[in-house]
């Protein structure tokens, strides 16, 4: 099987996505867990570096080729550089669909030779987005069920709180 990329933003990685990526390990050769440098979407609470750090941390154990990386530019021109055919994107609701279909289209348009390959959340991580469990947490609620222990103890730190339980 060729090398997977599984590529995104990860601030910061939630439970749902260690699910997609110890799925995809299980299915692929490797997988390079890519962490996007610079988000210009909206500002990052988590340096690359501290998202890196954590996600290392939360797939310690993980059986099978699994590393992690940061990238900049195109991800596709990364996937290029270091020899990944494959991205491998989550998908949860219908309202995931049409960015994903757009990206994948448009990743298509720029290099044929990389393939998007579509993983359906599990049902348990259907509602679980990095977004929500920052508001969560920011407002002192309890995501401890929804993110890796370290990303729990991190969530605390940035904001000042106890982690919960
Ligand atoms: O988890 P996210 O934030 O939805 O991931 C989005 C990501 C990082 C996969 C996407 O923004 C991306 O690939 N960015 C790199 C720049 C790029 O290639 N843009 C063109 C996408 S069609």
């Amino acid at each position: 099987m060729p090398k997977a990329v599984y590529a995104g933003s990860f601030d910061p990685i939630t439970n749902g996505h260690l699910d997609i990526v110890r799925r995809a390990a299980a299915i692929f050769d490797e997988v390079v867990v890519a962490v996007l440098q610079n988000t210009s979407k909206d500002k990052a609470l988590f340096t690359a570096a501290e998202r890196v750090d954590m996600i290392r941390e939360a797939l310690k154990d993980t059986p099978g080729s699994v590393s992690v990386d940061k990238f900049s530019g195109l991800l596709v021109d990364y996937c290029d550089r270091i020899g990944a055919t494959v991205v491998v994107r989550g998908l949860r609701a219908v309202s995931d669909f049409e960015y994903e279909f757009q990206m994948a289209l448009m990743n298509r348009h720029m290099n044929s030779r990389v393939e998007t390959f579509f993983m359906t959340a599990s049902e348990t991580y259907f509602y679980t987005a990095s977004r929500l469990v920052k508001e969560v947490a920011s407002l002192g609620g309890d995501v401890s069920t929804l993110v890796p222990r370290i990303v729990n103890i991190r969530l605390s730190e940035k904001f000042a709180r106890t982690p919960r339980p």
